[in-house]
């Protein structure tokens, strides 16, 4: 699970409120092809249980907490994400679950591709089966 990792995003102080932010090719190993976030999120749901075969993203708590569990088939690393100037990258074939959603978390997700349904991997055992190879 080498390439997961949090990246630190440039954080201006001011007296009169911070600022953070992230622009293509400069903090992200990928060009952004769409946003999306998750708030609301009632008290103990989870998000996000599935993999995507090619798609990556950048994952920020802007603001607000939660964890991000990944798995590559093989072991399972928790990410707590709980500041606005940092997130997490995911790259494509780890399967990804959210939860432990604070009150009012705003869950922000920068993507590489646009949406497609047919990237998705909505069943654990399907995953585990295409990444060790077995089609
Ligand atoms: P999904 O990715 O399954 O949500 P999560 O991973 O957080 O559980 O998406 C939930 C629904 O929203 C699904 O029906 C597809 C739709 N959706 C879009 O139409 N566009 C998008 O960019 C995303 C992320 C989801």
């Amino acid at each position: 699970m080498h390439q997961a990792q949090i990246i630190n995003l440039p954080k201006i102080l001011d007296e009169r409120g911070n600022l953070s932010f992230f622009q293509n090719e400069h903090h992200l190993p990928f060009t952004i092809q769409r946003v999306y976030w998750i708030y609301d999120v009632p008290g103990g749901e989870v998000r996000g249980g599935h993999a995507y075969r090619e798609m990556q993203e950048f994952i920020i708590a802007l603001s607000g907490s939660f964890d991000v569990i990944l798995f590559d088939g093989k072991e399972e690393k928790k990410f707590t994400l709980n500041r606005s100037y940092y997130g997490l990258y995911v790259p494509k074939m780890l399967w990804r679950s959210m939860e432990n959603f604070s009150t009012n978390a705003l869950a922000f997700v920068a993507s590489d591709s646009f949406y497609d349904e047919q990237d998705y991997i909505r069943d654990k055992d399907i995953f585990i089966n295409e990444i060790h190879g077995a089609k």
